[in-house]
C-alpha cells in the first residue's frame, strides 16, 4: 500500500523590500516595492511557481516610531500597501497560492472583517486567510480616537468575542441558499439565511452578512500568539500558527504545548499547522551565502541596529551602556510583547553577546532563525525541525526581494522535493486543500 508521506507547508512572508533591515539598499532588491504592484505580482507568481501554500502579509495601523536618524533609513513599517487591498489585486494575477492578510481585532468591526475576507475568498476561489492580531503598538491607538491602547489581556478577550462573531457571520448563508431560479423568479431561500443576533460584552451584531458563504466555508484562521493567553487563543482558533522560537527545544515546547491545548479543547491537532519563521540566505556554496549576508550586514547603520534592539526589548533605554559590554538587567514592559522580550534576553545570555553584537543580530533577522548556507544545509535544518516535533513547515522570510525568493525557489525547493518533503505540484485549489484542512461546516448544517 502506498503511504501518504507527511509534507511540509510553506508560507512566503513578504515585507516590501525583504526582511533584512537594509534590504532596500541591495542592488537586487526593488527599492520602491512598498507601492509597486508589478513587484508584488512578480514575487507572488514566483512563490506560486515554487508551489508555496501561501503568501503572508503583516500589518500595523501606524507608521513605526523611532528617532529621525533611524527612521529615515528604514524601508519597513513606514509606507506600503494595505494588505487586504493588495491581495485582492494579487488574486487576479495568481491561480493557486493562498493569500493571507493581517487584520486587527482591536481596531476593526467584526462585520467589516467578515465581509472583506469573505469577499477575498470569493475573489480568489477559496484562497483567503486571516492573520488575526490584536495590535501591540501603543501608538496604533492614536489613529483610532483613543489615547491609550487596550492592555494585553483585554485585547485577547475582545479578540475572542470578535472572532466568534466573524465565524458566525460567515455562516449567515447556507451553501444552497442561493436558488437563482429564473423560471419561478425565486432568487434565494430566506429559510437558509441566518441572523446572528449576537449581543456580547463588546459587540452587538445582528447579521446576516450580505455576502454568501465563502468557498472555503470559512477563510483559514492564522495566528501567532506566544504568551500564555496568546497560545490559548491560537489553540482555540488558529489553523496556521506562526512561531518565532530560535532554538529547537523552545520550538518543540511551543509545538507540543499549542497542539496539546488544542486537543484539550476538542480540536484535531493535525488541523493546526505550526510554521516557525525562517530567514534563509542561500547560495550554491556556504561561503557564497555568508558573503551575501556579510554584504547586507555591512550596510546597517549602528543607530538603526540599536533602535531595533530597543524595540524588541519593549522600548528599553540602552543609552548610557557600553555597547561592547553585556546586556544589563532590564525591566520588562508589562504592556508589550512578553515573548519578544524573553527571546531577545535569552539569545544574549545563551551566546554571551555584547549589546552591539545582539543589536546587529536583531537588525538582521529580528527574532527569527536566520540560516546561511548551501541548499543541502538549509534543507538539513528544515528537515530536522520538521521530523522532530518542532514544525509542520515554515514561514519563509526572504532577506531581500526579489533576489532571495528567486534563490529559494531555484535552490531550496528542488532539494526539498528531491527528499520527498514538499509537493512538486498543487493537488488542490483552495488554501484549505493545500494545508490538508477540511472545509469548515456551517453551525446550521
Ligand atoms: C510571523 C508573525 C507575524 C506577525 N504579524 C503581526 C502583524 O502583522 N501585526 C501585528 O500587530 N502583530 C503581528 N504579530 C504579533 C503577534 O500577533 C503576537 O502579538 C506576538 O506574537 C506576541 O504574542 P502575544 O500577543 O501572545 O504576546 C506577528 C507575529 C509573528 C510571529
Amino acid at each position: 500500500m502506498i503511504q501518504n508521506k507527511r509534507m511540509m507547508s510553506l508560507g512566503a512572508f513578504f515585507q516590501p523590500t525583504g526582511h533584512h533591515v537594509t534590504s532596500w539598499r541591495h542592488p537586487q532588491a526593488q527599492a520602491d516595492a512598498g507601492t509597486n504592484f508589478a513587484h508584488y505580482a512578480e514575487i507572488c507568481r514566483t512563490a506560486e511557481r515554487g508551489r508555496f501554500d501561501l503568501i503572508f502579509l503583516a500589518d500595523n495601523y501606524a507608521m513605526r516610531e523611532a528617532s529621525p536618524e533611524a527612521l529615515s533609513r528604514a524601508a519597513q513599517f513606514v509606507c506600503n500597501f494595505e494588505p487586504l487591498t493588495l491581495l485582492s489585486a494579487i488574486a487576479a494575477v495568481t491561480e493557486r497560492i493562498g493569500l493571507v492578510a493581517t487584520a486587527s481585532t482591536s481596531y476593526n468591526e467584526p462585520f467589516h472583517i467578515a465581509r472583506k475576507y469573505a469577499s477575498l475568498d470569493h475573489l480568489s476561489g477559496g484562497r483567503a486567510g486571516w492573520n488575526i492580531v490584536t495590535s501591540a503598538l501603543e501608538y496604533e491607538a492614536y489613529n483610532f480616537s483613543r489615547d491609550r491602547h487596550y492592555d494585553h489581556e483585554d485585547r485577547y478577550e475582545r479578540a475572542r468575542e470578535f472572532t466568534r462573531v466573524v465565524q458566525g457571520l460567515w455562516d449567515s448563508w447556507d451553501d444552497d441558499a442561493l436558488v437563482r431560479d429564473r423560471e419561478s423568479g425565486l432568487f434565494f431561500d430566506t429559510d437558509k439565511v441566518h441572523k446572528l443576533d449576537h449581543r456580547g460584552k463588546y459587540y452587538s451584531v445582528r447579521g446576516p452578512l450580505n455576502i454568501s458563504r465563502p468557498p472555503q466555508g470559512h477563510p483559514v484562521l492564522v495566528q501567532a500568539g506566544a504568551s500564555a493567553t496568546g497560545r490559548g487563543f491560537a489553540a482555540e482558533f488558529g489553523e496556521v500558527i506562526f512561531s518565532t522560537h530560535l532554538t529547537l527545544p523552545e520550538a518543540q515546547e511551543f509545538y507540543t504545548d499549542v497542539k496539546g491545548r488544542a486537543r484539550a479543547l476538542g480540536r484535531n491537532p493535525e488541523h493546526i499547522k505550526v510554521l516557525p519563521g525562517l530567514m534563509v540566505m542561500v547560495a550554491p556554496t556556504e561561503a557564497e551565502a555568508k558573503e551575501k549576508l556579510d554584504y547586507l550586514q555591512s550596510l546597517i547603520h549602528p543607530k538603526v541596529a540599536l533602535e531595533i534592539l530597543s524595540f524588541t526589548l519593549g522600548g528599553a533605554d540602552l543609552s548610557g551602556y557600553d555597547l561592547d559590554g553585556p546586556l544589563p538587567e532590564l525591566p520588562m514592559d508589562p504592556g508589550g510583547s512578553q515573548s519578544s522580550f524573553a527571546t531577545t534576553v535569552n539569545l544574549a545570555r545563551e551566546h554571551k553577546l555584547t549589546i552591539r553584537q545582539l543589536a546587529y543580530r536583531m537588525a538582521a533577522s529580528r527574532q527569527r532563525v536566520l540560516i546561511t548556507g548551501s541548499p543541502a544545509q538549509i534543507v538539513d535544518h528544515m528537515e530536522h525541525w520538521f521530523t522532530n516535533d518542532a514544525a509542520d513547515g515554515f514561514n519563509i522570510l526572504p532577506p531581500y526581494l526579489p533576489g532571495c525568493l528567486d534563490d529559494f525557489v531555484e535552490l531550496v525547493i528542488p532539494e526539498l522535493q528531491r527528499r520527498g518533503l514538499f509537493r512538486t505540484e498543487y493537488t488542490g485549489r483552495t488554501l484549505r486543500e493545500h494545508l490538508g484542512l477540511p472545509r469548515t461546516k456551517s453551525r446550521y448544517a
